[in-house]
């Protein structure tokens, strides 16, 4: 695990609960056959950062008074979320057709799509299956909701490739679904496991998908702007795929004349360097950052009274690392 939790009086609870969650994700994918246990365990270099999983915790403790230790439903949900994740993760580098994430080759790149797509179904099948033995229905009935949603981001993003019409509405509409939704359920349910009230819950979940969104717009800024090697994945797939970005978006529809034709030219002819070039003279990318930092400081105001020492200091380190990310 690369992750890095903050500095903070709950870190110590928080990577044993993490360590839990890994466990019980092991355990989960275990299977009767090697084959399959190889695969599931080459995936699980994408078990990064944990973010989602580390919400869960987070939410759930802050939501409780000092002392308080989370619930076993807590783990349960933490792993499932992180399942789902790596499902979508899976089967998004089939779509992209990327060859590297984490710093290693993906799946489709080392066993074609058909093992790919077939792997990303095993993590899901688990996903929801782990998430049953929580024997709440109401869990399930709110992931299978963000499962629908994830998907939907998806088709629509894919009916709108090479779409030079797509606006800022329709984009953040993308983004809040394919992204922003697991994000927000990751801390709503964390909180809500621990009794949090609906009106607590509802603030978890703006919380996480205003954040969400802000992940999504720098993860789609590292994929203009970085480097594989600091990125640790395949990098300029936006444009190779016809994936119109915010600060795409912006230039587009903020600038005309020679301006808006070097970027338009630019996208046509899958021109990372052209592209940066434009957006970054007509000020799209710092237009980008800025919305991404400024959802980061909604997200922020959003978040509910916190009980628990530290937890409200660490969620708003954990909120500022989204947008400071390289990779
Ligand atoms: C990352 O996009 C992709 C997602 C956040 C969602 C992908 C979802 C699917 C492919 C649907 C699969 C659904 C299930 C339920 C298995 P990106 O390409 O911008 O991010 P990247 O830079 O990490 O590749
Ligand atoms: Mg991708």
């Amino acid at each position: 695990m690369s992750s890095a939790i903050p500095i903070s009086p709950l870190a110590p609870e928080i990577l044993t609960g993490l360590q839990r969650v890994a466990t019980l994700f092991d355990a989960q994918l275990a299977s009767d056959f090697p084959a399959v246990n190889e695969l599931c365990r080459y995936v699980e270099r994408y078990r990064g950062k944990m973010l989602r999983p580390t919400l869960v915790l987070v939410a759930g403790l802050a939501t409780t008074d000092d002392g308080t230790p989370l619930r076993h439903e807590h783990d349960i949900i933490a792993a499932t979320v992180e399942m789902i994740h790596m499902a979508t993760l899976v089967h998004d580098d089939v779509l992209d057709e990327a060859a590297v994430r984490r710093r290693g080759e993906t799946v489709n790149f080392l066993r074609g799509n058909e093992t790919a797509v077939m792997l990303g179904d095993y993590l899901i099948s688990n996903a929801f299956h782990l998430c049953s033995r929580a024997g709440d229905p109401a869990l399930n009935l709110r992931l299978g909701e963000v499962t629908n949603t994830l998907c939907e981001g998806e088709l629509v993003q894919l009916s709108r490739r090479h779409d030079l019409s797509l606006d800022t509405e329709t984009y953040f509409e993308i983004v809040r679904r394919k992204t922003a939704v697991l994000v927000g359920a990751a801390c709503e349910l964390g909180a809500r496991l621990s009794g949090a009230s609906t009106a607590d819950v509802a603030a978890w979940r703006r919380f996480g998908e205003q954040l969400g969104v802000a992940f999504q717009i720098q993860d789609d800024l590292l994929d203009l702007l970085g480097d594989e090697a600091t990125v640790g994945k395949s990098i300029g797939r936006d444009l190779e795929k016809g994936k119109l970005t915010l600060p795409m978006i912006l230039h587009i529809r903020g600038t005309s004349g020679a301006a808006r034709t070097a970027a338009l030219d630019a996208i046509d002819a899958k021109d990372g360097a052209a592209l940066r070039a434009a957006l970054t003279s007509s000020g799209a990318i710092d237009r980008a950052r800025l919305q991404a930092v400024e959802l980061v400081e909604a997200a922020k105001r959003e978040l509910p009274t916190t009980r628990r020492t530290g937890a409200r200091e660490l969620l708003i380190e954990l909120a500022d690392r989204v947008v400071a990310r390289d990779h």
